[in-house]
């Protein structure tokens, strides 16, 4: 398991996260044997994790404007699974199958292209690489990475680009204050374990859905839990709380139970349905400006904490997505490559 420590000096945090002089990826004992051995995570036709296999290749040369990452660690997220699963939706987010995996990764930049100022060699950095991220090495644009203080495990730090932008976006729209009690539903999973923390922190009241077997674990975070089931707004009237506004973060069961507990639709955010009138339908894209950064800074100093419920080394790829796919999972998956 990567622990983030790799480049901790004679036991103290390095403050940045560039490599110091002299530690740098091109001076590491790793052979140049390694260094070339690009494992690279595939999905060979249109369905499920059973169509993922692992092939060898040479990593790649950045372009002009290109970082090539060795990655660390790559988190997963339930689009990874459904962009191979409909090939509609393979189309409205460019990737072709056959093609590479993934999108969330971690890791240090290996060399960078011509005219590229954005990041150099021995930064820690997160990012995305959609349909390349599972893979010993990954090409992203220089100017869309993030450095990763040294105080954030890059296996850590690879659960946050798609889940921290869209919970801080789903929370962000609802402009909470101390005076709300907010719904969230699906407040579990990898999005919700960030959004429940991120509404806490406003000061509002939070409850929030999951199975039983979550209840404990969201009330670690904060939050006063519901189980999701027909009938979930007379739960929540149990509960004897007045809602103010909601996020739902799985389907529209949560929106339909808010808008029948009286919250005003356009108090109401959502993330994986097909638009409900006057709700607001949101996403990553919606993210304040310097949401990531935010959040590695939070993560440094313990103000928020994110679950990791698995790591997989990428030749059990196929095994996590698998798992993904059932939709239970508590926090994110992660898949490592091992990379020290
Ligand atoms: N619009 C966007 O930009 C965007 C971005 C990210 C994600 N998404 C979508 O948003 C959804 C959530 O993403 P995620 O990464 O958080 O997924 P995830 O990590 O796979 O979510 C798993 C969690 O969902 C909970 N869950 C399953 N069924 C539920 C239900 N009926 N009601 C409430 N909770 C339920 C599970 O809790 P229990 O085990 O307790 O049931 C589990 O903890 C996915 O559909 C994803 O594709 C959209």
């Amino acid at each position: 398991m990567d622990t983030g420590e790799d480049l901790v000096d004679d036991g103290n945090v390095l403050p940045m996260s560039r490599v110091p002089q002299g530690m740098s990826i091109d001076a590491s004992p790793e052979s140049h044997h390694d260094r070339l051995r690009n494992r690279v995570v595939r999905q060979n036709a249109f369905g499920g994790p059973e169509h993922i296999s692992i092939e060898e290749r040479t990593a790649p040369d950045p372009g002009p404007g290109e970082a090539l990452v060795r990655v660390h660690a790559a988190g997963l997220n339930p689009v990874d699974w459904q962009i191979p699963a409909d090939p509609s939706v393979a189309q409205e987010f460019g990737v072709s199958v056959p093609g590479g995996y993934g999108h969330d990764l971690a890791g240090v930049v290996a060399a960078v292209g011509s005219g590229t100022s954005a990041v150099q060699v021995g930064d820690r950095v997160l990012g995305g690489a959609r349909g390349a991220a599972i893979a010993d090495f990954a090409i992203v644009p220089a100017g869309r990475l993030t450095l990763v203080p040294y105080a954030v495990p890059l296996n850590v730090a690879a659960t946050l680009p798609i889940a921290a932008r869209t919970a801080a976006a789903a929370i962000s729209l609802l402009e909470l204050t101390p005076d709300d009690t907010v719904l969230i539903g699906g407040a579990a999973g990898g999005v919700g374990v960030l959004a429940v923390q991120f509404a806490v922190r406003t000061g509002a009241t939070v409850v929030a859905t999951a199975s039983p077997a979550n209840h404990d674990f969201l009330r670690s975070l904060g939050a006063i839990p519901v189980s999701y089931r027909d009938g979930l707004a007379d739960a929540v009237r149990d509960l004897g709380v007045t809602i103010t506004a909601a996020t739902d973060l799985q389907g529209a069961e949560t929106a339909r139970a808010a808008l029948d507990l009286g919250v005003a639709a356009a108090r109401i955010t959502t993330i994986a349905t097909e638009p409900i009138p006057g709700t607001i339908p949101t996403g990553g894209m919606d993210a304040p400006a310097g949401t990531i950064p935010q959040v590695l800074d939070d993560l440094a100093v313990g103000d928020v904490r994110v679950q990791i419920s698995g790591e997989y080394p990428i030749e059990r790829t196929a095994e996590a997505v698998a798992r993904l796919r059932e939709g239970h999972v508590r926090g994110k998956l992660v898949i490592t490559t091992g990379a020290a």
